[in-house]
């Protein structure tokens, strides 16, 4: 398929599925911006997806206190960010979020908080609730870089 998409995350092991796609096609100095609410499965997208470029058992801790996380993968650094508590979107520059993306490739969780100051070359994908949680369903938007980029499922 080619994004713009929507993708039925039926389970947790879809939801991995789709990291591990993506794993497949992100490329240094992209990002893929991971919004929906509180447990939408925005983290177990983003783990699947670092232990896809990683290892199998990596540590991937959801780094919402530390806004951050680093893993080096074979082909690039890639950076987890957890953007739910910061303060405004200068501090995600200040902890490295431009730096990220011109040395690596990006995942950012809560791109929100940016306040429209987003990667240009970015994969947004919206995971949303329905049916009082039971069902989830992917909206994937490209935007430069990633737009005709075709994911194999
Ligand atoms: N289809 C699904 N995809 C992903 N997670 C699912 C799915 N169905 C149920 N879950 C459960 O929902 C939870 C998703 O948690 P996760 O930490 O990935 O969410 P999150 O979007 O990162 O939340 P937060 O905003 O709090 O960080 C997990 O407990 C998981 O087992
Ligand atoms: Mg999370």
């Amino acid at each position: 398929m080619t994004p713009p998409a929507e993708i039925s995350l039926p389970d947790e092991a879809a939801t991995a599925r789709l990291g591990v796609v993506l794993a497949g096609v992100l490329r240094d100095g992209e990002a893929i911006c991971l919004s929906g609410p509180l447990g939408a499965g925005k983290s177990t997208l983003a783990r699947a997806l670092v232990r896809a470029l990683t290892r199998p058992d990596e540590d991937v801790p959801s780094p919402t206190f530390t806004l951050v996380q680093f893993y080096e993968t074979a082909a690039f650094p890639l950076a987890h960010f957890d953007l739910y508590r910061l303060t405004g979107p200068d501090e995600a520059f200040e902890i490295g979020l431009d730096e990220a993306l011109d040395e690596g490739a990006a995942l950012v969780e809560w791109p929100g908080r940016l306040e429209g100051r987003l990667p240009p070359d970015r994969l947004d994908i919206e995971i949303s609730l329905e049916d009082g949680g039971e069902t989830r369903r992917a909206r994937l938007t490209p935007h430069g870089a990633w737009k005709g980029r075709t994911l194999e499922f």
